[in-house]
């Protein structure tokens, strides 16, 4: 295929958080690479993005900050709008799916296959709170997880053991809105077949061999499994409303409505914009005759560029849905990346284990390139990675300094010291010379090569060899050493060193674009492009050039040191926030309380109970006698550690067997929310006996 324009397409991105480095490395930087290099070749490029403002991560941040989904998604598309624009994703529109364009484009395609028959309508039984009056979302119900016994599963998944759940395998299932427990109610929904589609999805992604192998490697793997119905209706009151009669209080599940937001998006952006450079749409007035171009012609080249937990909805419903439909393309190439860890864990925006791109630029001001770098040279693009702050700082001191800094810098500042700033005329080249132009008019080859493949670590490891070979070419020449004897090798010499900081400059422009400016106004570099890159003469002899400054600067061990430790503090910080409360209990009266009689006491001896992880056999010293309690609190503390314990002791509990020993009485702990126990004891000296009242 020679196609006549790209539409390159990155995730739409949840507004329920701000963004973060995860976000940037696995999706966005390399959609952004790729356009900036397509577009630096001259192609026609529209690179399309946007907020996905429905579905339920939006309406349960709603919740937890106490504010509408509406207000959750105004604040929010504007810090990610943001913060992608500091870090020059440069995305023709950053559009948003609350838009009504965006409803009627979703509503208007649900409508276009329920009127084709796609649809199968199904009646099925889900969770309702009948307090709230609501259906609920898979991850409004908590209950007892069947297979590990965590009592916080969600409806659709146990973080703690990480199974796959379904609601109504939850043992004491609860609403989070009510707290109630739900009741099964019959919903009607309706279903795209993916299994009697099977059989078109399979030929289109067989067809797709070339693919990433961890792309198609997961399509075949749900391909094997077989493809099952699933809804593309939910009974929610916040997305776009179900287009059909007999469907209120529904709505489109969000993975129908987002991936359309990438053909409303586009529609956004003509109706913004007239303009665009390709010139058939310039040669049509016709609004739906310039987004159609994009969508409905087979010359266009569509690329889906996401993240791993998004391959099934782009690589199968998405394709099985515009199949459906008919009038559309389909994705050429779907290049999604793993994930990135941060400092060994799983980066989590709940946890608040993450680096925040705006947060970033509090302390790394003007350093967006800096991590641009960092995550493009590590980017997870076949495994899973780690971005750890000693390896920013070693990526920044040890090669953005080091070697592409070093290189332009002590070609700037000789050539301003020998020339004045003006580029020397070469003289006679060498064999090494030749050799060496020759090798750098392969780079950009080799980059592209690279960039085509969706290899960005490599295309990049290119660019910087290429400013390696200017280090070696300076350090094997020495033009400071000859300076005063060969005053022709020297200009040679600089003249070469320049071309190669020429080079670079075009060449690092779709990683590194805002050092790419710089360099390329120091250098007066206007009106080249990638496609001359290569060249030996972009500077002529002659050309005047600016003072240099430096495009990189080190950073220093404090610098990261308190990066490390805000990460840890802002996670504990969120952990305390996190902490669910139990509910409180019912009133209960002076009298019943004044039931029951607490003690000061202490422990005289403790022994593990034989064959049980929690329990502890305890003689304790209560005032009025001595006696035996059996206690829940092995977990938390060792026997040898607690004789001499003080504790508070409730005497008159009637006495009960636990695993055959007699227990006469309880221990008062406090709990935390990670379930941790420890002693409520008096706040000064109280002899055994005392009572606690
Ligand atoms: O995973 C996510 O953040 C989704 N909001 C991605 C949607 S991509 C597309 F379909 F819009
Ligand atoms: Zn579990």
């Amino acid at each position: 295929m020679n196609p006549k324009r790209h539409l390159i397409t990155a995730a739409l991105p949840y507004a329920n958080g701000p963004v973060h480095i995860g976000h940037l490395a696995g999706c966005y930087l390399p959609a952004d690479i790729y356009v900036r290099y397509l577009r630096a070749k001259g192609e026609d490029v529209l690179f399309i993005c946007g907020s996905d403002e429905h579905g339920v991560p939006i309406t349960i941040k709603a919740k937890k900050e106490g504010i509408t989904p509406q207000q959750v998604v105004d604040k929010y598309h504007k810090m990610m709008g943001d913060a992608f624009d500091e870090f020059g994703v440069s995305f023709d529109i950053y559009s948003r799916t609350s838009k009504p364009v965006h409803h009627k484009t979703a509503s208007d395609f649900f409508r276009n296959l329920y009127d084709k028959g796609v649809f199968t309508e199904e009646v099925t039984e889900q969770y309702y709170d009948e307090k709230a009056k609501t259906f609920l979302a898979d991850r409004y119900i908590t209950g007892t997880c069947p297979k590990c016994g965590n009592e916080n599963a969600y409806g659709d998944q146990c973080e703690k053991c990480g199974s796959t759940l379904s609601p109504t395998e939850l043992i004491n299932p609860r609403s989070t809105l009510s707290g109630e427990k739900p009741v099964l109610r019959s919903t009607k929904n309706w279903f795209l077949p993916l299994d009697k589609m099977q059989p078109g999805i399979e030929a289109y992604i067989e067809s797709h061999k070339d693919w990433k192998t961890n792309v198609y490697g997961q399509c075949k793997s749900w391909l094997t499994q077989g493809l099952q119905p699933r809804a593309m209706t939910r009974d929610l009151d916040w997305g776009v409303k179900v287009p059909v009669d007999g469907a209120e209080g529904k709505v489109l599940y969000v993975w129908f409505d987002a991936p359309i937001g990438y053909i409303s998006a586009t529609k956004d952006y003509f109706e913004q914009k007239d303009d665009h450079t390709s010139s058939l749409a310039k040669a049509t007035a016709d609004k739906s005759a310039q987004w159609e171009l994009w969508w409905k012609n087979k010359d266009t080249r569509l690329i889906h560029f996401i993240g791993k937990d998004n391959i099934v909805f782009h690589c199968i419903i998405f394709p099985a849905m515009l199949m459906a439909h008919g009038d559309f393309i389909v994705a050429d190439n779907v290049p999604a990346n793993e994930f990135l860890n941060l400092e060994g864990d799983k980066i989590s925006t709940s946890r608040n284990w993450a680096v925040w791109l705006h947060e970033y630029l509090v302390t790394f001001k003007d350093k967006q390139d800096v991590l641009r770098y960092v995550l493009c040279s590590n980017a997870p693009e076949a495994k899973d990675n780690d971005f750890t702050w000693k390896d920013f700082q070693a990526k920044n001191n040890n090669e953005l300094v080091a070697i592409l800094g070093n290189f332009v810098n002590r070609t700037l500042v000789l050539t301003h010291k020998y020339y004045e700033g003006k580029v020397p005329q070469a003289d006679e080249y060498t064999k090494g010379d030749i050799l060496l132009l020759e090798e750098i008019g392969k780079f950009p080859a080799r980059i592209a090569a690279s960039l085509d493949a969706f290899r960005f670590r490599e295309a990049l490891a290119e660019l910087m060899n290429l400013a390696r070979a200017g280090n070696k070419y300076l350090a094997e020449n020495e033009p400071w050493k000859l300076a005063a004897t060969d005053e022709k090798r020297v200009r040679t010499v600089m003249n070469i060193s320049l071309q190669i900081t020429a080079n670079l400059a075009l060449l690092m422009e779709p990683f590194l674009p805002f050092t790419a400016k710089k360099l390329s106004d120091m250098l007066n570099l206007g009106g080249f492009k990638w496609t001359h890159a290569g060249r030996s003469d972009l500077l002529h002899a002659g050309h005047k050039i600016n003072p240099p400054a430096l495009l990189f600067d080190k950073i220093e061990d404090p610098a990261i040191e308190e990066q490390i430790l805000k990460l840890h503090q802002s996670k504990i910080m969120n952990e305390i926030q996190n902490q669910v409360m139990s509910p409180a209990k019912d009133e209960t009266s002076f009298e019943e309380f004044s039931k029951m009689d607490i003690r000061v006491g202490t422990i005289l001896e403790a022994e593990r109970v034989p064959k049980t992880d929690k329990l502890l056999k305890l003689k304790i010293d209560t005032g009025l006698d001595q006696r035996t309690v059996v206690s829940g609190i092995a977990g938390f503390y060792k026997p040898e550690d607690i004789i001499g314990q003080r504790v508070s002791i409730l005497v008159n509990l009637a006495p009960r067997k636990i695993k055959g020993i007699e227990s006469q009485g309880m221990i008062l702990m406090a709990e935390n929310a990670n379930g941790e126990l420890a002693f409520v004891l008096p706040s000064k000296e109280i002899s055994n006996g005392g009572m606690i009242k």
